[in-house]
C-alpha cells in the first residue's frame, strides 16, 4: 500500500491522538539487527527501535528460530491463565532469577500501561492505602491510573481523573526545579517528603518513579536520588515500584534493572518495550509478601503470558545475559556519549548531553544561557536525521530533547556511523 493512502485510511478511521513523525512519514517493512528499510528501499540505522522497544536488535536470529520451531510444530498461539503453559512459567523463573532479591512473583500483561495500573492496585491493596506519589515529567502510560500518575500537561486530557495521585518535583538536573546552584543537596528527593506531609494524611500506597525518565527526555537523577526517595518512602509506609519500562532490560549498563545501582530494592518493578524486544509483552515483579496480599480475589488478562510472547521474553532475558549486552550498554553508552559532548562543544543548540548507557539524551535549547527549548529544531534535526538515514527518537515536555536508544549489542562501527549521521544533521540544522 502506498504511503498516501496509509495517511487517508490514517486520517478516516484511526484516533487523532496518534500522530506519525516527519512530515512525510515512513512506511518501514522490513528490519535486521541495528537496521530498519521503509517500502522504497531506503536503509535506516534505528536507534530508537519503535520507542525504546528493540533491546536485542530486530528480528534476532534466535528469536526467529523458536517462532520458526513454534509455527512448524503448530504450537499453540494462545491459552490463557487458565491452562498450563511451559513458556509463561519459564518466563516467570528467569525474570525472578535476574530480579533483586526477594522479588519472586510475576503478573503478565500486554504492556506498560497494564503493567503500572497492576503494580498501583497491588500496592494499593498491599498497604491498604490509597495515596501514590508520582513526579512531574514523569510517564507511566496511556490507561486510568498511569495518566493519573503522568507528569506531563501535553499527556492529559481534561476529563483525566487524577484521584488519589499527587506529584513531587523532578530530579531534573538541567532545569533543577530548585534552581539549586551551590552543588546539589537533592531538595528534589527531600521534596517527596514535603509532598507526602502536605498532600497526605500522613501514609501512602506507593512512590513510582523511572529510574531514569523516558518520555520526559532521558531525565537521568543522581543515583543517589533513588536511595533517598526509597528512605523516605519507606518511613511512611509507602511502597517503591521502579518503571523499567524504558530503563529496564540492561539498557543502563550496570544492572538488568536499573534501579539496583541506587542500591535500592524496591517493592515492585514493571517492565514491557524492551523486555518483549517487539512483542507486546508487559509484566509485574513483586516482592512475594506484596503478590500474596492479592490473594482471595480474582484479577484476569486474556493475552498476557500468551506462548510466543512469553517465549520472546524468555529468549530476551537469556541474549542479554549470554551475549553480555548489559556491559556492551555500558561501554558503547560511555563511547556515544563522549563523542555526543564532542558535538556539543561544535553546536551550541546542545544544551545538555545526559543519560546512562543506551539511554542518551541531547537537550537542545536555542540559548545555552536562557535554556530556551528549542523544540522546532529538535523537530527539523529528525527530519534531516531521517534524510541521512537515521532514525532518532524525541522528548522531553517541550518535545525539545532528542533520545538514543539503540539496539543493546550496537557495534563500534554501528556507534560511529550514528554519531557521523548525527554530526551533518547538526551540520545542516546549523
Ligand atoms: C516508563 C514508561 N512506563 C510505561 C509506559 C507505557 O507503556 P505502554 O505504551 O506499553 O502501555 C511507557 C510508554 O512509553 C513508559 O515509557
Amino acid at each position: 500500500m502506498e504511503n498516501e493512502e496509509i495517511m487517508g485510511l490514517r486520517k478516516a478511521h484511526l484516533y487523532p491522538t496518534k500522530i506519525p513523525y516527519y512530515k512525510d512519514p515512513i512506511q518501514l517493512v522490513r528490519a535486521s539487527g541495528s537496521y530498519v528499510w521503509d517500502n522504497q528501499g531506503k536503509q535506516y540505522l534505528d536507534v530508537i527501535g519503535g520507542i525504546v522497544s528493540i533491546s536485542v536488535g530486530h528480528n534476532h536470529p534466535q528469536i526467529k528460530e523458536k517462532m520458526k520451531a513454534m509455527i512448524a510444530e503448530d504450537a499453540i498461539q494462545h491459552t490463557t491463565f487458565l491452562y498450563l503453559s511451559q513458556y509463561m512459567a519459564e518466563l516467570g523463573k528467569k525474570i525472578s532469577d535476574v530480579a533483586p532479591d526477594g522479588l519472586n512473583k510475576c503478573y503478565f500483561v500486554n504492556s506498560g500501561s497494564e503493567a503500572n495500573e497492576m503494580a498501583i492496585m497491588s500496592a494499593r491493596v498491599a498497604t491498604g492505602e490509597q495515596m501514590v506519589v508520582s513526579l512531574r515529567h514523569g510517564y507511566h502510560g496511556g490507561t486510568n491510573v498511569p495518566l493519573a500518575l503522568c507528569g506531563h500537561g501535553t499527556w492529559k486530557y481534561p476529563a483525566q481523573p487524577q484521584a488519589s495521585v499527587v506529584h513531587a518535583m523532578a530530579p531534573y538536573c538541567y532545569r533543577c526545579p530548585f534552581n539549586s546552584k551551590n552543588g546539589c543537596h537533592m531538595e528534589c528527593a527531600e521534596d517527596v517528603k514535603n509532598v507526602i506531609e502536605t498532600t497526605t494524611h500522613g501514609k501512602i500506597a506507593a512512590f513510582i518513579a523511572e529510574p531514569v525518565m523516558g518520555v520526559g527526555g532521558f531525565i537521568d537523577p543522581p543515583v543517589q536520588y533513588h536511595k533517598r526517595v526509597h528512605e523516605i518512602v519507606k518511613s511512611y509506609g509507602g511502597l517503591y515500584i521502579s518503571d523499567e519500562v524504558q530503563a529496564g532490560v540492561g539498557r543502563t549498563g550496570k544492572h538488568f534493572f536499573a534501579i539496583e545501582e541506587s542500591g535500592v530494592t524496591p517493592d515492585l518493578i514493571t517492565m514491557a518495550k524492551g523486555i518483549g524486544n517487539g512483542a507486546p509483552v508487559g509484566a509485574v515483579i513483586a516482592k512475594d509478601e506484596v503478590a500474596e496480599a492479592m490473594k482471595g480475589k480474582l484479577h484476569f488478562n486474556t493475552f498476557g503470558g500468551d506462548p510466543y510472547q512469553a517465549m520472546q521474553a524468555s529468549e530476551v532475558v537469556d541474549i542479554v545475559l549470554n551475549d553480555n549486552l548489559i556491559e556492551n550498554s555500558k561501554v558503547m553508552g560511555n563511547y556515544l556519549k563522549e563523542a555526543f559532548k564532542d558535538l556539543q562543544k561544535d553546536f551550541p543548540v546542545i544544551g545538555d548531553v545526559r543519560g546512562r548507557g543506551l539511554m542518551l539524551g541531547l537537550e537542545l535549547v536555542k540559548d545555552r544561557k536562557t535554556k530556551e527549548p528549542a523544540a522546532n529544531e529538535a523537530a527539523l534535526l529528525m527530519e534531516l536525521s531521517k534524510g541521512e538515514g537515521l532514525l532518532i527518537g524525541k522528548g522531553g515536555l517541550y518535545g525539545n530533547v532528542i533520545r538514543i536508544a539503540p539496539s543493546l549489542g550496537i557495534s563500534r562501527s554501528e556507534a560511529d556511523e550514528l554519531v557521523t549521521k548525527l554530526k551533518a544533521s547538526f551540520q545542516k540544522l546549523s
